[in-house]
């Protein structure tokens, strides 16, 4: 289970501020695989509430969907009903620490915005990106491709207007994040070759919502990034209370424009992707 974003609960809350971003970018990485995207077996590995599957079902031949929170595979597997019917997705309640499949079984894996979930260990702050990395490279075939959806840490650093209001959270959300140029490091230990990141500077991983000055103060828009998970009681109370004076004060989009200038530029996600 993720250590400490209850899914259980965000998961009626996530779709309305969360889409698939950047899932054509994706799809270009995975088409650099040896076998054509539309005989390719992939893994969707966290695959929440199935919004990049619902936009990849149709352009693969088929996917297997795995996440480890039963409500959030249970909104995957309503969104992505017909195609279960059709044979095009199968669902599967497990970790990405363990997966449930061969090795060499897929010709392509994708894991959006989900490493940061997983445990560390004592002396190992990111035990549990090594161990899935290692798993996704077991499970591909050679020729297969990796695709991963993250952040950097300057994203994390300049790349959301609200982290400004909560800078302890953030911090402690950067350190779950293993930077890009270590986790290619990763990735060639394990045999895997790095091909290129992608950064689609006008995308935001909340879409229109990130922009609402006002959203912080609901908890339901909140849910949309797990930052706010790691926030103490105390920051929580600070943040919403400067929002609030600046709302009084007729100060919020100016705050938010402020704290924004530098992510059109450095973007808020970075994609990469890496050849077995
Ligand atoms: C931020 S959500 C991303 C969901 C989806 N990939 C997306 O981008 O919309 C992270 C997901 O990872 C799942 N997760 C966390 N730890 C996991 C694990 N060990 N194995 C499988 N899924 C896990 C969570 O349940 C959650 O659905």
């Amino acid at each position: 289970m993720s250590s400490y974003e209850r899914y259980d609960r965000t998961a009626a809350h996530y779709d309305a501020t969360r889409w698939a971003a950047g899932h054509e970018i994706l799809l270009g990485c995975l088409a650099q695989a040896a076998r054509p995207l539309a005989r390719m077996r992939l893994l969707d590995a966290g695959c929440g509430t199935g919004n990049y599957a619902r936009l990849l079902v149709e352009r693969v031949a088929r996917i297997e969907a795995v996440d480890l929170e039963p409500a959030m595979l249970a909104r995957a597997r309503d969104k992505l009903a017909e195609a279960r019917r059709a044979g095009r997705i199968g669902f599967h309640r497990a970790s990405v620490l363990a997966l449930p499949f061969p090795d060499a079984s897929f010709d392509g894996v994708m894991a959006n915005q989900m490493l940061h979930h997983l445990p560390g260990r004592a002396g190992d702050p990111f035990w549990g990106w090594r161990r899935a990395l290692a798993e996704f490279a077991r499970v591909l075939r050679p020729g297969g491709v990796l695709a991963i959806t993250t952040c950097s840490h300057l994203q994390l650093e300049k790349g959301y207007w609200y982290y400004a209001l909560i800078p302890q959270a953030a911090a402690r959300l950067r350190a779950r994040y293993l930077d890009l140029g270590p986790l290619e490091a990763e990735l060639r230990r394990l045999g895997l070759t790095p091909r290129g990141r992608f950064v689609p500077t006008d995308l935001v991983l909340m879409g229109e919502a990130y922009f609402d000055p006002r959203g912080p103060l609901d908890p339901s828009w909140r849910a949309g990034d797990s930052a706010w998970a790691l926030v103490e009681e105390e920051e929580l109370a600070r943040a919403l209370d400067t929002l609030s004076r600046l709302a009084a004060a007729g100060g919020l989009a100016e705050f938010l424009r402020t704290r924004d200038a530098l992510r059109p530029e450095i973007g808020q996600m970075t994609v990469l992707y890496a050849v077995r």
